[in-house]
């Protein structure tokens, strides 16, 4: 069944991922702050079928809703965020935002023992938040196929995803369109676990560890071996 995907944050992660939810006949639109702007014109001429919207407009239209704004490490940029959605009263939202503290530290929340995801559903009851797409770099969220991981041959791999669980045969649907094997991994308390594998490859990505991990680098993916047998 095509899904209707509201995208808000139109930036590299939200226009990789609101492109790759095209597939399978789902219908896509962004949200922007200024949607007459010159970069969301090139954007939705680069993906035919797009529209963009106002935040509460899309959000009003969408199924499920793929948050790709800029991170929050505090509550209060998480709940300022949530209010500026509207009414979400029983969307889905795929929460796809790291909550890091800033560069050069760039770790989770370790000190408010939460993750940014929970913040989110607390300050959003009437919505279904999820965590998906946020534990590896935008390069390589299109390739669920494998194709863009140096020396990985095992084919399709899985993305991870937590909350619900009450629409997780719809995300999974959308996950599976987007080109991965979707791979439950537990109630919305299990984001934190998300997020801090977003910390692990960041702190392999980006210098000081960046620069000597030849090994790892950007190209990280964390393929739950349970989960790479496709229903
Ligand atoms: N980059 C990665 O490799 C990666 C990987 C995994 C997860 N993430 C996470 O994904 C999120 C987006 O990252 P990105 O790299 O795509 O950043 P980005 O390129 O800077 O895009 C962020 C977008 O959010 C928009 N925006 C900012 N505040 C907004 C608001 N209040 N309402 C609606 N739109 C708003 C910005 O639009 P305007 O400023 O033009 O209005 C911009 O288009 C971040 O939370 C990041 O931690 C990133």
């Amino acid at each position: 069944m095509s899904i209707k995907v509201g995208v808000v944050g139109a930036g590299s992660v939200g226009s990789t991922l609101g492109g790759m939810a095209l597939k399978g006949g789902n219908s896509v639109k962004y949200a922007s702050r200024d949607p007459s702007s010159d970069k969301i014109k090139e954007l939705l001429s680069s993906q035919a079928g797009t529209s963009a919207d106002t935040t509460p407009n899309v959000v009003s239209w969408a199924d499920v809703i793929i948050l790709a704004t800029p991170g929050a490490y505090e509550d209060e940029g998480i709940t300022k965020l949530a209010e500026s959605l509207g009414d979400v009263t029983g969307k889905v939202i795929i929460d796809v935002t790291n909550p890091l503290s800033a560069f050069p530290g760039l770790e989770v929340r370790w000190k408010q023992g939460t993750s940014g995801a929970e913040v989110l559903q607390a300050a959003l009851p009437n919505a279904i938040i999820y965590k998906a797409f946020n534990t590896l770099g935008v390069e390589n969220m299109s390739h669920g196929d494998g194709s863009g991981f140096a020396g990985w041959t095992g084919g399709q791999l899985s993305m991870m995803y937590a909350g619900g669980p009450e629409k997780n045969d719809q995300v999974a649907t959308l996950i599976k369109a987007m080109g991965w094997i979707p791979a439950y991994v537990g109630p919305i308390r299990y984001a934190r676990n998300l997020e801090a594998i977003a910390e692990l490859w960041i702190h392999l990505g980006v210098p000081p560890a960046g620069t000597t991990s030849v090994f790892w680098g950007r190209n990280f993916v964390f393929e739950p071996i349970g989960a790479s047998i496709p229903e």
